[in-house]
């Protein structure tokens, strides 16, 4: 029984996060989507309205879950009973802090393994800061957020 987390901030999920989560699906018997709880960082979504707005994204997936943690993702992948942690590549200039971050991972733990999956090409220049951008500025993101995020962000945004 494999389990797989896949980490972020998902301030908001966007398709390319659901991307990389759907291929996790296929491919481990359980996946954690985890959300961090920085309480020094002011998110535009709290924890818990990001993981309400992750479980209503991957309903359809019944082997997927969405949890937050604060502190070390190595900490909360003992808790749960995970190694493996799986985060997106967009290109090559997130390649650079991926692996540093892989790395440090290891370092804290031995019994980590990070694997990357490429991210579809039409959502290569997707990150949550540039939807938030968009959104704020009246631009329609109706096709790089899924529904019930761009919802949200109107109704954060107005
Ligand atoms: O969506 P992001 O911002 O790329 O996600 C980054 C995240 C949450 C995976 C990373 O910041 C993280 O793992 N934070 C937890 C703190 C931690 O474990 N830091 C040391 C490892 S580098």
């Amino acid at each position: 029984m494999i389990t797989a987390l896949v980490p972020g901030s998902f301030d908001p999920p966007t398709k390319g996060h659901l991307d990389v989560v759907e291929r996790c699906a296929a491919l481990f018997d359980e996946v954690i989507v985890s959300v961090v709880h920085n309480p020094s960082k002011s998110p535009l979504f709290t924890a818990d309205e990001r993981i309400a707005l992750l479980e209503e994204c991957t309903r359809g997936w019944d082997n997927v879950r969405v949890a937050s943690f604060q502190g070390l993702l190595v900490d909360f992948a003992r808790e749960v009973g995970a190694t493996t942690m799986v985060k997106g590549l967009r290109a090559v200039t997130d390649f650079e802090f991926e692996i540093q971050m892989s790395q440090m991972n290891r370092h804290l733990s031995g019994d980590v393994v990070s694997l990357f999956v490429a991210t579809k090409p039409e959502y290569a220049y997707l990150s949550s800061s540039l939807v938030k951008e968009v959104a704020r500025l009246g631009g329609s993101v109706d096709a790089l957020v899924p529904e019930p995020v761009a919802a949200a962000l109107k109704e954060r945004l107005v």
